[in-house]
Formats: structure tokens, sequence, C-alpha cells
């Protein structure tokens, strides 16, 4: 059978492929220019299909020209690393292809699901919590936003958003943007959002949210949301939960915590009391495809109360799938999406295989990889360290000794490195200053993987600082 010759060709792929992740030599990416890919893959769909060795050339260019987010050397975004046992519960889960609204086609993931929210919400602390699988950090914080309108304006939920009633929420300065989004789509504004100031290390200041909220109250708008981040996009830096949460008590207002990033480190021991408070919150968006290592996307919406989720909900009109035949509350039903992939799934094969010790551990070495890497920068008479570390991301640049535009300069190594296949790293905007950002996501991050990277970044600069 075609299919079967084809499984066996792309099994040897897959296995070379994940040998491959570890082999620092292999390069991170091909990079070819847009152009460039188009030569090497032909990506129009053609009247008649392809051959066997055709398709399985074409699994190959797949894999060939993709950025391999498996190699240590990818160090780029708040994901990346290979996690076999997810890998394999994502194979699992998209082999039987079922969809997470009803016990009825989906009773295992539906008992898995129920599981790991009862263990998320355990470590969040929310003894009598619930929560969803999400498609991302960004709707779990939609759908936390939206939780907390329809607490303040239940009726909006039928009546639609009365603009009468100026709905403000509230976030750090370096907050997310999918905080505006939000607004956006549930009507509130995305100029509602108000930005609140932060300190040097990127921290939320509660001084200036309570500012910000009675300023708010004088002008006649009702705050209604408030959003703590946990580890900041670009400086990795955790809002300090327990204050905020005492001013949203006073000012009877929701407290969120988007842990999208950094919200894994409630797995550490050594480390969690940087979400501190975090039981006092009203919903948490914790995003295990990133610091998890899960393979995107693995993304949950914890709340506090139980009923939360499902009071956003209006119309459950729908006796053609609801059935309510197995003494079990389908998951469906506190949803904002209708099919939904059992994205619990691949998380709880990952949870079971490492065990909680092992995930620990794998959390741990996380924070040590980042301090390691702070400290090669400190060291490093050519590195500049841009601001102190906070969690897993570390912010530098190279200071040549010709270019007297450091901007221009460290934009220029981190496109060269890129392009050089060796390591891929981003960068942001602190201020005006550029910093190369380096995120420690990969939970088998060792040393001497940062000392590559250090290494690649300081080979590439001399290249372009003669
Ligand atoms: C702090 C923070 N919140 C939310 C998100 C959005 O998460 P997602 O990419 O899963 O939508 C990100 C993504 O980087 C983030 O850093």
């Amino acid at each position: 059978m075609k299919e079967i010759e084809i499984l066996s060709g792309a099994f040897e792929k897959i296995k070379a492929y994940i040998t491959d992740n570890q082999n620092n030599s292999k390069p991170v990416v091909q990079f070819r220019s847009p152009a460039q890919l188009k030569e090497v893959i032909n990506f129009t769909v053609g009247e008649k299909g392809v051959s066997e060795n055709e398709f399985l050339e074409l699994l190959d260019k797949y894999l060939e020209y993709s950025v391999k987010t498996g190699n240590k050397q990818f160090l780029n975004q708040l994901y990346s690393g290979f996690n076999f046992p997810a890998f394999i519960g994502e194979v699992f889960t998209v082999l039987a292809n079922t969809s997470m609204y009803t016990y009825e086609v989906a009773p295992v993931a539906t008992t898995i699901e129920t599981e790991m929210i009862s263990l998320m919400n355990s470590y969040a602390g929310y003894s009598d919590g619930d929560g969803i699988f999400v498609s991302g950090g960004s709707n779990a914080n939609l759908v936390a936003m939206f939780s907390a309108r329809n607490r303040i304006l239940p009726e909006s939920r039928f009546e639609g958003y009365d603009r009468n009633q100026k709905l403000v929420a509230f976030v750090n300065e370096q907050a997310h943007y999918s905080f505006e989004t939000a607004a956006n789509v549930l009507g509130i504004g995305a100029k509602n959002v108000i930005k609140v100031k932060s300190d040097k290390k990127g921290k939320l200041i509660p001084a200036e949210l309570e500012l910000e909220i009675t300023n708010a109250i004088k002008r006649g708008e009702k705050p209604f949301f408030v959003a703590a981040t946990c580890a900041t996009t670009l400086l990795g830096a955790y809002d300090p939960i327990d204050e905020m949460a005492e001013i949203c008590k006073k000012y009877n207002i929701w407290l969120h915590a988007d842990g999208s990033f950094g919200g894994s480190i409630i797995l550490s021991e050594k480390h969690r009391h940087l979400m501190k408070g975090i039981e006092q919150t009203d919903s948490f968006a914790w995003n295990p495809h990133k610091l998890m290592n899960i393979p995107l996307i693995c993304s949950a919406l914890l709340v506090k109360k139980r009923g939360t989720l499902q009071h956003n909900i209006t119309d459950i009109n729908t006796d053609y799938i609801f059935h309510d035949i197995d003494t079990i509350e389908d998951l469906g039903k506190k949803s904002i999406q209708c099919g939904r992939k059992v994205d619990a799934v691949k998380l709880w094969f990952a949870w079971k295989y490492f065990g909680l010790e092992g995930y620990q551990k794998r959390i741990d070495n996380l924070i040590d990889m980042a301090t390691y890497a702070e400290k090669i920068i400190n060291e490093q008479s050519k590195l500049e360290l841009l601001s102190e570390r906070q969690s897993f991301a570390v912010c530098f640049r190279y200071v040549p000794d010709k270019e007297s535009d450091l901007n221009k300069f460290n934009l220029e190594l981190r496109e060269s490195l890129r392009k050089s296949g060796k390591s891929i790293v981003n960068y942001g905007y602190i201020g005006k200053t550029l910093a190369i950002r380096l995120i420690t996501a990969n939970g088998e991050l060792q040393k001497s993987d940062i000392d590559l990277f250090f290494s690649n970044v300081l080979s590439e600069a001399k290249k372009l600082d003669n």
C-alpha cells in the first residue's frame, strides 16, 4: 500500500531529524529569502497528485528549510526544544483526531483535560477552580478579559456592550499586545487598555496602578480588569501579584495573571516566589507550549471560580451535539470554540513521562542556564548586559571597537548570526536601545550550548567589527 510505504520513509526522516536536534554542528536554519525558497520548493498544487517519491521529497524539503526549533541554538522565541513524549502524544492525538467538545467523541481526552486542569489549579492555589485549554496565550487573555466583562456587566452578553459604561483595563506598559486585541474584539476598544508604568526591571509599579485606577474613576470610567504579567516578553519581569491583588480587592477589579511566557515557573519550588499571590488572582493564563516545551499549541486559561466559563456562553441551543447522557459535563459547554484540539493530551503524556519532579528540574535548569548566560556576559568585556536578568530572558549587546552606532551594529550582528544558521536569537528595544534577547526555554539546554552560542556571537561580531 502506497501510504504504508510513505509512512516508513517518513518514519526514517523523523528519526534522523530527532537525532540531528542534539547535534549542535547542524545549522539551526538554512536561510533562504522568500524568492529563493520558491526556487527550491514547488509550492503550487498541480492538477494531478504527486508520486510517492515526490511526496517524500516534499517532506524532506519541508524539514530542510524549516527553522529547527529543537536545535539547542534556537534561542529566539519564548518556546523551543523538542519534547519527545509530548511529540508522541501529539502524533497519537492527530491519529485519533477527536474533538474536545463532548465526552461522547473524546472520552479519554475529556478525562485527561479535566485531570490537567485540576493539577494546574493545584499549583495556582485555586481550590474551587476550573479552566479550559485554549488556542494560545493571546486567546487565554481574551477569554480572561471576556470573563471579567461578563462579571461586571452580565447583561452585555445579551444586549451588547453599553458604551456609556466606559470600561477600562490596566496592564504593565510592557505587557503583551494581545490585551489590546482582546479589548478590540470585545468592543471595549484598544485605547481603553491603560498602560501602567513599570520600574527599571520591567515590573509594574503598584502605586502607579492605583493612581491610574483612581484617575479613571474620577473621569467617570469603570475599571474592570487588571493584568499582572508573569514574565514580560522582552525582559522576563514578574509583576508583583500580591500588591496588585490588594489594589484590585479595594476597587473590586478582576485580576488576571498573564503567565503565557513565565507561568510555568510555578512548578519550581525554588523560583515560584516570583508569582507570590497567584492564588488571589481571578484567572491565570498558563502556556505549556512555551517553557514546558510542549509542541504548539498547548495553552490553558485557569479560573478561580467554578462556573465562570459556563457563565460566558449564552446559547447552548445545541441538542444535535450536547446530549447530557454521560454523567459528566461536556467541556464544550464552557469553551468559545466548538471543535477544539485535544491539546491537554500531549501535556499529559509529557507530564506522565517526566513526572512532577522531572518538570520541576527542567524549569530550574532554565533559570540556571539564564543565570549562566548572564555571568558570561558580565565576564566578557565586549558584551554589555542591558538589564538585570529577571528570569528566562537575558538582554545584552556587543560593544564594537569601530562602529559608534551600537543599535545598527547589533542589528547587523543578529541578522548575520541568523543567516549564518549557527544560532538564532531575537532582539527588541529597551527604550531606544536595541537589545539582543537570549531566551532559555529549551529544558535540555546545557552550559556547553550557552558557551557555543556566545562563541558564535563573538566570532560573528569580530567579522563585522573590522
Ligand atoms: C507575556 C505574554 N503574553 C501573551 C503571549 C501570547 O501567547 P501566544 O503566543 O501563546 O498567543 C506572549 C507571547 O509571547 C507573551 O510573551
